[in-house]
């Protein structure tokens, strides 16, 4: 009699167990498919960041610099400005100041303002500012153009180079067509 009641009672402790278990092992495989999917978002994030690096590293056109200068904002780029206006005008009439004015400088010849006195590097320097030169400048001025005398570190991030460019471009009588 009592047998049974005790069989019957362990019974129901080991399928007890059986469900707790197989909820943990779903629970699990549903936890590992998320974990999975994660892992392949950003994996392919990290693939578009750093392609987009690389082109930043030579000049070329065409689509890479197009998806670059989508990144800017010409509001945010007034803002990266600031960093520059200490050196620099950027306004239409601005003088000269430490370096040269900087109005319409998006397309003109590097170290083309006939009243400034460039470093031979600037001056003899032959191309033009273009979105990718601006853009291979800005990541490190010391290295695109070697031995000119701008002291600026440079500006890491994508998006604030991007957005700077975009708004130099605007500070001209004659802005370039966007990529
Ligand atoms: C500490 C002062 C200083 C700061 C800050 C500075 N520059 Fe310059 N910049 C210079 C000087 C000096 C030159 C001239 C370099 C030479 O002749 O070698 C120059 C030259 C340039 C040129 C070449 C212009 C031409 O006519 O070919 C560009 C473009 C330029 N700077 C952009 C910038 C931008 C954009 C910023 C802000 C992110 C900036 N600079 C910040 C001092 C500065």
């Amino acid at each position: 009699m009592y047998g049974f009641e005790i069989s019957k009672i362990i019974a129901a402790i080991i399928l007890t167990i059986v469900i707790v278990l197989s909820i943990n092992k779903l629970a699990d495989v549903v936890f590992n498919i998320d974990a999975r999917e994660d892992v392949t978002y950003k994996v392919t994030k990290v693939t578009e960041t750093k392609e987009i690096s690389k082109d930043d590293n030579k000049a070329n056109s065409g689509n890479d610099i197009k998806v670059f200068m989508d990144l800017g904002s010409i509001d945010h780029g007034k803002t990266v400005a600031k960093k520059c206006i200490g050196c620099h005008s950027v306004s239409k009439g601005g003088g000269n100041k430490i370096g040269p004015a900087l109005w319409g400088v998006i397309g003109r010849k590097v170290g083309s303002v006939t009243e400034y006195k460039y470093s031979k590097a600037m001056g003899g320097f032959g191309k033009n500012w273009n979105f990718e030169a601006m853009n291979n400048f800005l990541i490190k001025p010391k290295d695109y153009v070697k031995g000119n005398k701008m002291a600026f570190a440079g500006i890491s991030k994508e998006k604030d180079r991007a957005s700077l460019i975009l708004y130099l471009n605007e500070q001209s009588d004659s802005p370039l067509p966007l990529p």
